[in-house]
Parts: structure tokens; C-alpha cells; sequence
């Protein structure tokens, strides 16, 4: 089950067991998730996006990835199975809390010696990056104000042929004009998408997939 999602629920519902089904950790993930934080469990992906993220992450064989929002860890699992032989993600995320039942899960998942969480603002963290390695695969997926800034910062680091994800741009329909909505997140969504849309030193592709995902490549 998709947990935000912009579709309609029977399709997502038809969507998500039609791509690969979560395997016994992404459940215990799910399921942990679901009883340990409450309402937060919808900030968790859904199933669908996990298996699109998953495919892409294993296709791409990132050597370095980068992810900003990790919370109990099921995108960063995704990621992290897909990455090369040596090859390390880094997540950054401000909650002890939350990213705990992220470790127990990189550890039964045994993906835990190729992650390093960085519990810290994640402008703090993307700022001090080295700019080698580049960053091959990046997902963003955290405070929706921040989402410009944390562009810049991966963009500036980003491999030729990298790759840059980003999280709920379709904001369950409010990022349409006449929804009504005029939020600090919503505003920060629309001028985030309108600044990529017109931004001439990438190629973007708009995806209807979970609550909207965002597909980056440098020209
Ligand atoms: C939508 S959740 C991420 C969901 C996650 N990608 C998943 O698949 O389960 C957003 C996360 O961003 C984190 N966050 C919020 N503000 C942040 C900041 N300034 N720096 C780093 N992480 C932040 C929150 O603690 C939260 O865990």
C-alpha cells in the first residue's frame, strides 16, 4: 500500500502488486514504522516507489549516493541494494529517533557497513562534502523549504552522468494552482519545480509515481 500518493487508491493498490513485493525486512520495516511513529508512518515511501527506486538504484550501480530525508530507512534500503561493489550512501537526517529503527533494519537487511548516517542538518552535512567522489545517486526527500538549497549543493557534486531524485513535487495535487493551497511547504514546492523546469544546466523529467518524483540529469 502506497502511502501518499497522488493516483487512485485501487490503481496504486494494482500498481503495487504488480512490481516486486517487499521482502521480509521491507515488511518488518513497514510494519515497524507503522507501529513505532504513529502519523508519521505516512512520511515513509510507498511500495511502488520503493521498487521503482530499487530497480533504478541496482541499474545505475551508483559508487556514491547521497540521500537527504532518510527517516526509518526504507528509501535508503532501496538505495543501498542497488549500490556498486565498494560503494557507499550517505544519509542525512536530523531524528536519532527515527533513524533508529533504520539501523536495526540496514543491519537485518545487511546493508549497514555501506551506510553512513549523518544525524545533523542536512545543509550542514551537504556543505562539508568533499567534491570527489562525485555523487552518482541522490534522493531528496526531507524539509520541503530546504529542497532548493540541497539541490545546489548535490548538483554542484553531481557525476556527469548523476542522477538526482526528489521527493513529493506533486504534493497530492496542491502544487496546482487552483488547490487552494498557499502553505510554506506547497510555495516552496511550486517555486522549487518552476526554478528546475526553466533551469538550463539539467534535464528533467516529471514523474506521476507515489506523490510525485522528480528525475534530474545534468545536460
Ligand atoms: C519524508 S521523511 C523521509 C522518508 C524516507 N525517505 C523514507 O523513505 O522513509 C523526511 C525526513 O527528513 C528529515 N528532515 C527534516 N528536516 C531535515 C533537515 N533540515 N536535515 C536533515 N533531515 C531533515 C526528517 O527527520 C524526516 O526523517
Amino acid at each position: 500500500m502506497s502511502r501518499v500518493s497522488i493516483a487512485d487508491r485501487d490503481l496504486v493498490d494494482y500498481a503495487v502488486r504488480h512490481g516486486t513485493r517487499p521482502d521480509e525486512v521491507q515488511r518488518s520495516l513497514i510494519d515497524a514504522t507503522a507501529e513505532r511513529v504513529g502519523d508519521h508512518a505516512m512520511m515513509q515511501i510507498g511500495v511502488d516507489q520503493g521498487a521503482f527506486m530499487s530497480v533504478l538504484a541496482a541499474t545505475l550501480r551508483p559508487r556514491f549516493a547521497v540521500e537527504v530525508g532518510t527517516f526509518t530507512g526504507y528509501s535508503a534500503l532501496c538505495l543501498a541494494r542497488g549500490l556498486a561493489e565498494k560503494g557507499r550512501l550517505l544519509c542525512c537526517d536530523v531524528s536519532e529517533e527515527w533513524t533508529a529503527i533504520a539501523l536495526e533494519h540496514w543491519k537485518m537487511a545487511g546493508v549497514d557497513d555501506r551506510i553512513d548516517l549523518v544525524i545533523a542538518p542536512a545543509l550542514e552535512t551537504l556543505a562539508a562534502l568533499p567534491h570527489d567522489p562525485p555523487i552518482d545517486l541522490a534522493f531528496i526527500d526531507a524539509d520541503k523549504p530546504g529542497y532548493r538549497r540541497y539541490y545546489e549543493e548535490i548538483l554542484s557534486r553531481l557525476a556527469p552522468n548523476g542522477l538526482i531524485l526528489v521527493d513529493n513535487t506533486l504534493w497530492s495535487g496542491r502544487v496546482l494552482a487552483d488547490s487552494g493551497a498557499d502553505d510554506e511547504n506547497t510555495s516552496a514546492l511550486r517555486a522549487f519545480n518552476d526554478f528546475v523546469a526553466d533551469d538550463d544546466r539539467v534535464a528533467v523529467a516529471q514523474l506521476t509515481v507515489g506523490d510525485g518524483v522528480t528525475m534530474i540529469r545534468r545536460r
